[in-house]
């Protein structure tokens, strides 16, 4: 699926992508070393390094109108510091479901080389690009460094994550080594979920192309419900995941905290803001798309409704 292959060898397995990061990161970093990593960003990559007691740092992503872009002077600069040891990335990225072009992915990987990091590619949402598009892993743009980690799942794009079982591609043969050492689960993985990702991935294409064809509507449904409801709302249809990152704070700028307001306000539980995506996102909801529209429509109304309620009532 996407031109790239790797050595049989370099594959290990968790039962999870999270689980994978919590353990790479102990196994990476002293406890006075620190993890890099763009914000906004998946709230477990800042747990991964809090559950080791090890600093985390920020470069924050350049947004502009819905439009994702990586400050890379910032990023280069804190890189430098010599704690850094990791970089842990999110290709594509949640939760903007941004993709990254191949030269996009060889700058970030020329910044870990330059540093000597250890460079983790949380590559979990692969599958699950617009219709068309096609996943470029961060092993294919650097095909030789050996301190990449490569993480992926079918459990996103199949909606298997209870089954949980994930791949751990790790080129380093030491650190593969020590990774399947420390292994957490002493080797258990639940043959049920290895015959799941497997029958996915032999015979899932087809279901997978209808599938992104359906959330392709539920994207445009909620980009045209956007721009004709919630105008002052910033938000253009990523490439990637079945994740709407929608800059809402315009709507009523003295709101908060916005899934306090829509779950006490419309009855729509959502996630947002800089508490779970770990900064650069104040203002911001994520909306999950993975539904049948009806239930997308019936939501986005009440989200329409609370925010004109509340201004009525000003
Ligand atoms: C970027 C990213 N990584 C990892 C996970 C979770 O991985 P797992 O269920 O394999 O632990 C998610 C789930 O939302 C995710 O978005």
């Amino acid at each position: 699926m996407y031109d790239w292959e790797f050595p049989e060898e370099q594959l290990t397995y968790s039962t999870g992508v999270i689980p994978a990061l919590y353990q790479l990161v102990e196994l990476l970093c002293q406890k006075d070393e620190k993890v890099l990593m763009l914000s906004p960003a998946y709230g477990f990559f800042q747990h991964a390094a809090e559950y080791n007691h090890v600093e985390y740092v920020c470069s924050k992503l350049k947004i502009d109108k819905g439009h994702f872009s990586i400050d890379f002077a910032d990023l280069a600069e804190k890189a430098k510091d010599s704690k850094v040891k990791v970089l842990i990335w999110c290709n594509p990225q949640n939760p903007s479901g941004n993709t990254w072009s191949e030269a996009e992915l060889k700058q970030v990987a020329d910044i870990a080389v330059a540093n000597d990091l250890w460079l983790i590619s949380d590559e979990i949402h692969c599958d699950l690009l617009r219709s068309g598009l096609k996943h470029i892993p961060m092993a294919k743009a650097e095909p030789d460094y050996d301190k990449l980690i490569t993480c992926m799942s079918a459990s996103k794009t199949f909606n298997m994550a209870g089954l949980q079982f994930s791949d751990i591609i790790i080129r380093n043969k030491e650190l593969r080594e020590a990774y399947i050492g420390r292994d957490k689960n002493v080797g258990f993985y639940n043959p049920l979920s290895m015959a799941a990702h497997q029958a996915a991935y032999e015979h899932g294409s087809e279901w997978l192309k209808q599938l992104k064809a359906y959330l392709d509507g539920n994207f445009r449904f909620l980009k045209d419900f956007i721009d004709k409801n919630l105008p002052e709302a910033e938000f253009e249809i990523p490439n990637a995941t079945y994740l709407a990152w929608v800059k809402i704070g315009p709507c009523i700028p003295e709101i908060e905290d916005w899934p306090g307001f829509f779950a006490n306000n419309a009855g729509v539980l959502l996630e947002g803001g800089d508490d779970l995506f770990v900064g650069n996102a104040k203002g911001y909801i994520r909306l999950n798309l993975a539904m049948p529209r009806a239930i997308i429509e019936k939501g986005l109304n009440r989200i329409k409704d609370a925010i004109e309620a509340y201004k009525k009532n000003k």
